[in-house]
């Protein structure tokens, strides 16, 4: 029975079906698609957390996570018309199947620009203390205003453009009143809502994560998967930097030298330092490193086996003999490594409704 009633609230939508355009401040006219919302929202707000992602949750006491700020964040994550002209929102760059990053070294931004770097994937944001490649400690309310602003990325220069246009756009009344008990739209609580949408997009259910929770030694892991986890942790020594007791980041390491090149074409944080990211989903967010310029997880790890550079900056954790070190993995170890990497592909994650596109295009 309770079954039932939940498959009847769940197929109930609501549909803002809005046809033909709103005046917009662009020359560009903004084409509305069809939005549609659960009737009874999605639960953002108490999603349950594994003990073994026992991180300190980052939310601030006045942006606390709600069911109908997170459904906001979700419509404005999706929304088109967050860009100067309407053609690019936060999931052009950052898609769902690929668990939010993009397929490509450089993403398309708005007027067909590039951005310079690899955009990351969203995962646990949640937990984490720094965002970007640069490694920034800024609260996420106000990370994630920045792409909107990025000249490249969505080119919306003034905020105050923004929230004008938002607030033309007439589903908006209803979504800001439910998240906020007022249909004013400001470009602070774009951000907000932004925030509780990527707080609620929480990823704790990777093969990896089973075995956490099953606590029963790994026994639904295969041989590979097994000999790949002590290789990670041990000869190869990922997880210095890759902390599995950190969702497989190190944020608190702050940005790190890896020895990619002796001469940066990007600085990063300075010497070369990037952010160390979450390896979380890492088989699905192809291609990698803060240029994307590696296409498979193969390659990555031939980088760390025998390609890290003696660089100046190089991290402690890769030196060794002449400057950088030699790992001497056999084909074995790094076919064992890249099977444990697979174990953290979240596909349940990947395919949520909660984190997916509400507009019927
Ligand atoms: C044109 C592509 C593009 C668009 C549009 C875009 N992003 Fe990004 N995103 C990127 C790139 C590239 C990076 C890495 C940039 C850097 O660090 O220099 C990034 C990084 C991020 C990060 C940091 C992730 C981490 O692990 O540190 C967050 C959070 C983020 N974006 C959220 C958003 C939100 C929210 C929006 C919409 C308001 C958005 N992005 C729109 C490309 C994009
Ligand atoms: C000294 C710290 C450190 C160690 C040790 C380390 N990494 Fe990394 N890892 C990083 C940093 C920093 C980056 C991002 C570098 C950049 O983009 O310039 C990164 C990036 C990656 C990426 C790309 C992720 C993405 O989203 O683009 C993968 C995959 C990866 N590391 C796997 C590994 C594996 C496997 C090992 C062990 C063989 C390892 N790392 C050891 C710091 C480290």
């Amino acid at each position: 029975m309770k079954n039932s009633i939940f498959y009847v609230l769940a197929l109930a939508f609501v549909s803002y079906a809005i046809t033909g355009c709103v005046k917009s401040i662009d020359s560009e006219p903004l084409e509305l698609s069809q939005l549609e919302l659960p009737t009874v929202p999605y639960n953002y707000a108490n999603i349950e957390i594994p003990t073994h992602i026992n991180m300190q949750d980052n939310s601030p006491n006045d942006n606390q996570i709600s069911d109908h700020g997170a459904t906001l964040g979700r419509v404005l994550f999706y929304e088109k018309a967050m860009s100067k002209n309407n053609t690019i929102a936060c999931a052009s760059c950052h898609e769902q199947a690929l668990g939010f990053a993009n397929a490509t070294a450089f993403s398309e931004g708005f007027e067909g620009q590039m951005t310079t770097r690899n955009s990351m994937a969203i995962a646990n944001h949640r937990f984490a203390e720094q965002f970007f490649w640069n490694s920034d400690n800024r609260p996420l309310e106000e990370q994630v205003i920045q792409p909107v602003q990025n000249h490249i990325e969505m080119g919306m220069e003034r905020l105050e453009d923004l929230a004008l246009k938002i607030d033309a756009i007439p589903y908006y009344d209803d979504l800001f009143d439910k998240a906020f008990g007022s249909t004013e739209v400001t470009s602070d609580k774009i951000g907000k809502a932004l925030a509780q949408f990527l707080r609620g997009m929480v990823s704790t259910d990777s093969k990896y994560d089973k075995a956490m929770v099953a606590n029963n030694n790994f026994a639904d892991f295969t041989e590979l998967e097994k000999a790949g986890f002590e290789v990670f942790e041990n000869k190869a020594n990922c997880a210095d930097c890759h902390n599995p007791g950190s969702d497989f980041a190190a944020s608190w390491r702050g940005a790190t030298n890896i020895g990619l090149d002796m001469d940066y074409a990007d600085e990063g944080a300075g010497n070369g330092r990037f952010k160390i990211p979450s390896l979380r989903n890492v088989a699905v967010t192809a291609p990698y490193m803060h240029d994307g310029r590696y296409v498979t997880l193969e390659e990555v790890i031939e980088h760390y086996d025998n390609g890290v550079k003696p660089h100046p900056s190089l991290d402690w954790a890769l030196q060794g003999n002449g400057g950088a070190q030699n790992l001497d993995l056999t084909l074995a170890e790094k076919q064992a490594l890249k099977a444990f990497l697979m174990t953290l592909t979240d596909e349940q994650y990947l395919t949520d409704a909660r984190y997916s596109n509400p507009f019927i295009d």
